[in-house]
Parts: C-alpha cells; structure tokens; sequence
C-alpha cells in the first residue's frame, strides 16, 4: 500500500502536535510546519499527496498558498481549515481548487473523512497518469491494446503461431477486436506483403458465397458470363479471413473442409481442383461448440478449425484495460477531429470502468469517439457522455470541485449541504452561519432541492 505524504500547515503549536499524532496514527507520513513560507518550501521539495492547511496563518496565509501549490501541482489535493465565520473565503478557496475545507472546532473523525476521500481522488488521478504513460511505454501490438492477462496472452499467441501455416480459430462476443487479432496475425507475419483478404461469411447467401470463396466458371449459373476467380486463388501465398464462420451453411462447410483438408478448391460448374496455398484464419461469435453438439456445424471442420484458438474475453471481464482503451481512443479521434483533449476525468473513468459494455471495445470506441465531437473543454467530462453510461454507476458523485465545469449552483448546494449537516440540519444556527436569514435558506433550498 502507498504511504501517502500530508503536509500539515498549523500555527497553532498544541493543534499542530495533535494533528501529526493523529494522522500519523492514521498511517500518513506527515510532515507538518508552522508558516506558510515554510510550506512552500517543502511543497517545491517533496511531492506531497496532500496538503492541511490552516487559512489564517501569519505571513502567506492559506489562500496564497493554495494558489502557489497549485501552480507548482495542480492535482495535489488541498483542504483548508477555516473557522466558523470565515465560510466565504472557504468557498472562495473551493473554486481556487481546494479539494475541501473543514470548519473548527472538527472531530478527528470528520477529518478522517475528508481526508480519506481527498486521497482516494488522488489515486485514481495517479491511476490516470499511470495509465497515460503506459500507452506511452506501448502496451500494444500493433494497435491492439491491453495490459490484462488475458490481452497478454492473446499477444503472446499471436506471436507464436503468426509464422506457422496454422489455421487460427478466434471467437469471442461481437467487437472484442477479432478481426484486429486476425489482421496483426497477417501483417506480422512474413507473409505480409502477400495479399490479405477478409470475407464476411454472414453478409451473402451460401451459393454466392461458394462462387466468391472458390470463384466459378463460365456458364456456371445464370448470369455467369466469365470466369471469375475466386478469393482463395487471390488470397494465393497470404491469408483469407473467413469472418462469421459459424453462419456458413452446411454444404459449404463440406466445400471448406475439402480446401482445408487438401489445400485446394474446386471453383463452382468446375470440375477441376486447384491446388492453393493460403492461411486461414475463422472467426465466430457463436458457440461453435454448442452448434457442433446440436449439428448445426459439422463436427470435422469444427476440428479442423480448432488447431490453434485465439479466445477474446468480454471488456467486461478485462475491466483493466477499459481506461488504457479509453486513452487510446482519445488520442485517436481527437487526432482526426483537431480536439487537443488530453485527460480523462476522474469521475468519467468510473463510469466507463462501471459500464457493462455489451457491444465490448467497438461500443467504448464509439462512445469515446462521441464525446470527444462534444467535449468542449480540455478533458473528458461526464457531460460529453451519453446518459446510458453515465446513468449506470451507483453512488453520484459529489460535487467535484478540481473540475471547473460545476456550476455555481452546484457550489452553492455543496456548501450548503455541508452547512446542514454541521448543525444537525437547525436551520436557525445555519442561515446565521451562512449570512441570510432563514426563509432565504428555506426558499434555496427548495430551489435546489436539498433534503
Ligand atoms: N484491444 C483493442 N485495442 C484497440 N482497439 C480495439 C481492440 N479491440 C477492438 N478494437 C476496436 O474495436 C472495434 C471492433 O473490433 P473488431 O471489428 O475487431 O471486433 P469483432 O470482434 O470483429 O466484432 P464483430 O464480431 O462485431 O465483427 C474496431 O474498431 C477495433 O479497432
Ligand atoms: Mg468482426
């Protein structure tokens, strides 16, 4: 576990010595001072997780060096303790980008708190830069992202079987990135420069699909007025991808498994084989197991098919790789649309690591691609999301207060939430707190709908 690094900034000397006691018990490696001049000191030295600091101070006082710490980090979480009284300037300090504030007298549980949930935001910042580095470092075959294990398998498998003639059998649910797998086995391998043709099996009827896989000869069938090659005679010396191949019919099956079997084709109205040297590679979505079993697909060309198996996992069991795919993307289509958006949220990473994803990567790519058209700003915010990904997380976030799109209203309820809860929701002791009077507070509050 890392030991995160506080920095306390109190001139207080007793509340000071009680501050480190507690935290450090807390497991924090505290480094504690008593001006904010020293603070700053430390600040430029150390990479402090966090800093606490009192807002009135002698010298610089807490706002300054807010100001300051954020100019040296912006992500270091900040949280300025005020007292009573001095609200305005806390909320003052909330849009400079503190994290939170804590009005005295507190409890060291309240603190706990707060800290606790400061720090938990700055680990999932932390996570995003790791992440962005990662795609730097290149966790990729050939565009193919992932740092899972099961990603990592299915890298190490295509590096193994790429240069074998092996007939490779990838199956997973729709846009897992099969047909991405299929083309890094072809352009990795020495065949490369030699053609590399994909055929959707599902998109034509059995007899046009026979005719366009093996081609046909003259005379054939109605409306064959030449010969025609077909794609395994193009595919000649590379590799055909037979997409989909769970939707072939049953006398094509037989067909493909005599070209499997004796690597050659017999092109429709022919009576001639060709011999042909092509790799093939097949790739379905469907349980093939299940359709052998059920004898919608034969069982030899099933075992045919099954020499080397490429197995997608769903992105919804590689939740790993959900933030490394959502940079990718980013840097893609941002790229193409002339966006210079370079971060992601926090809050938006958790909703996409939070959705079920049942079109898989195709869906996330589309959704990033969505939001970067939308996004104004330079990260990825929720409001770019559609609704149906930002709807699906359980708990709402607060109100983030290092993200400058919250609106003043979102500020206000914020604060004034915080108000009530601090004085057990009385409401007399809260509107004096606040400045107004209380049919003012009872009116905003309705108007906000606060409980
Ligand atoms: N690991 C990945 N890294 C980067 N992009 C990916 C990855 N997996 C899939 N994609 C992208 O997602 C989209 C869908 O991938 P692909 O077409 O290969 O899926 P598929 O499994 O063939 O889907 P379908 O079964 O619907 O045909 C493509 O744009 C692809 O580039
Ligand atoms: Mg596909």
């Amino acid at each position: 576990m890392k030991k995160y690094k506080i920095l306390l900034v109190e001139d207080d000397e007793k509340m000071n010595q009680g501050l480190v006691y507690v935290l450090s018990k807390q497991g924090y490696a505290v480094t504690s001072v008593d001006t904010g001049e020293k603070a700053l000191e430390q600040i430029k030295g150390t990479g402090f997780d966090l800093v606490l600091s009192d807002l009135k101070l002698p010298g610089i006082d807490g706002s300054q060096l807010l100001r300051a710490a954020k100019q040296y980090d912006p992500d270091m979480m900040f949280i300025m303790i005020t007292a009573y009284g001095t609200v305005d300037t806390a909320v003052a300090a909330m849009k400079q980008g503190a994290e939170d504030y804590i009005l005295k007298p507190f409890d060291m549980e309240e603190l706990r708190l707060v800290i606790q949930k400061a720090l938990e935001k700055r680990a999932l910042f932390l996570r995003n830069i790791r992440l962005q580095r990662q795609l730097e470092k290149k966790y990729t075959f050939d565009n193919i992202v992932g740092t899972s294990e099961a990603m990592m398998g299915v890298f190490k498998t295509i590096n193994f079987v790429k240069d074998a003639n092996a007939t490779v059998l990838i199956r997973g649910e729709t846009g897992t990135g099969k047909e991405l797998v299929a083309r890094a086995i072809h352009y990795n391998s020495h065949k490369a420069s030699k053609p590399y043709i994909p055929v959707n099996c599902a998109a034509l009827n059995e007899n046009l699909l026979a005719s366009e896989l093996f081609g046909h000869v003259k005379g054939a069938f109605t409306g064959a007025v030449s010969d025609k090659t077909g794609f395994f005679e193009a595919a000649d010396g590379g590799t055909i991808f037979l997409d989909e191949i769970g939707d072939i019919g049953f006398g094509l099956q037989q067909a493909l498994l005599r070209t499997l079997e004796n690597r050659e084709i017999q092109p429709v109205g022919s009576h001639e084989t060709k011999k042909v040297s092509v790799r093939i590679i097949a790739a379905t979505n469907k349980d093939i197991e299940n359709m052998v079993e059920q004898g919608s697909f034969r069982k030899d060309l099933y075992y045919r098919l099954h020499v080397v198996i490429i197995d997608l996992p769903p992105l919804r069991e590689r939740k790993g790789d959900i933030g490394l795919l959502a940079y990718h993307f980013l840097r893609q289509y941002g790229a193409a649309n002339n966006k210079n958006i370079t971060a992601i949220s926090r809050a938006v990473l958790q909703k996409l690591e939070a959705n079920p994803w049942p079109g898989n990567v195709r869906e996330l790519e589309n959704t990033i691609e969505r939001a970067t058209l939308f996004e104004t700003s330079q990260k990825l915010t929720l409001d770019s999301l559609p609704l149906a990904v930002t709807r699906t997380t359980a708990d709402p976030e607060d109100v983030d207060v290092t993200n400058d799109t919250h609106t003043l209203e979102q500020l206000h309820k914020h604060h004034i939430q915080k108000i009530l809860e601090k004085t057990h929701h009385n409401k007399t002791l809260a509107s004096r707190l606040l400045g107004i009077d209380r049919s003012t507070l009872w009116r905003i509050m309705n108007r906000l709908n606060i409980k």
